[in-house]
């Protein structure tokens, strides 16, 4: 029988920081409802390349519409765990200034931190699920790309470094529908260690 996808791993979802569940405005009942979608992902992930494994392509053509659902629904899930490891990994620490490479690629590329933080808070607001702050490697420079689902509206060759998610379910349990005061939380707690971690392990330059 000739399928699909026969290789795949299973994945686990990442254990949540304990840091997570004391933050200043995004409060450990949200988190933890976060949390279990992000398992969700994960676990919608794993299903699907399991479908896929199971696929018979000598049947009739009928199949690829069944390849085609499949196949969208593995963008929107892994699209879903990926999204969510870099929101929880980069939550939980002081907010501030950014500091080390990405606060000089901030500064290079927006102007000011207060700048960068405009953009990107303006492109959540426009946003119906993401707002990322990736670096383009073709441009060479930071950009605040917009996304409405995890799986939209990714762009090819850029590195997410923060991931700000907007969707309702990020927000509504300590904010309501104030979604502006939620993305004002998000910058107080974001670690941006991290980020520049990544900036340096990914060998992104100033
Ligand atoms: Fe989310």
């Amino acid at each position: 029988m000739a399928t699909l996808a026969q290789n795949h791993e299973e994945i686990a979802a990442r254990e949540l920081k304990p840091e997570l569940l004391e933050m200043d405005g995004i409060s450990r009942a949200s988190v933890e409802a976060h949390y279990k979608l992000y398992q969700g992902y994960v676990a919608k992930r794993n299903e699907i390349l399991g479908k896929l494994a199971e696929v018979d392509l000598s049947t009739a053509n009928q199949v690829y519409s069944d390849v085609r659902a499949l196949k969208i629904d593995l963008t929107f899930a892994i699209g879903g765990v990926k999204n969510h490891e870099i929101y929880f990994e980069h939550l939980g620490g002081h907010g501030g200034d950014p500091s080390g490479i990405f606060g000089d690629l901030v500064k290079r590329d927006f102007g000011t931190v207060a700048d960068w933080k405009a953009d990107l808070k303006a492109t959540g607001m426009g946003g119906r699920g993401w707002a990322w702050t990736a670096y383009d490697w073709d441009e060479g420079r930071l950009f605040n790309y917009i996304g409405d689902a995890q799986n939209s509206f990714p762009v090819w060759n850029a590195t997410p470094l923060v991931a700000l998610d907007v969707y309702e379910h990020a927000y509504f349990i300590d904010f309501g529908t104030d979604r502006a005061a939620y993305i004002d939380a998000f910058f107080n707690n974001l670690d941006y260690d991290v980020v520049s971690d990544w900036a340096q392990r990914y060998g992104v330059r100033p």
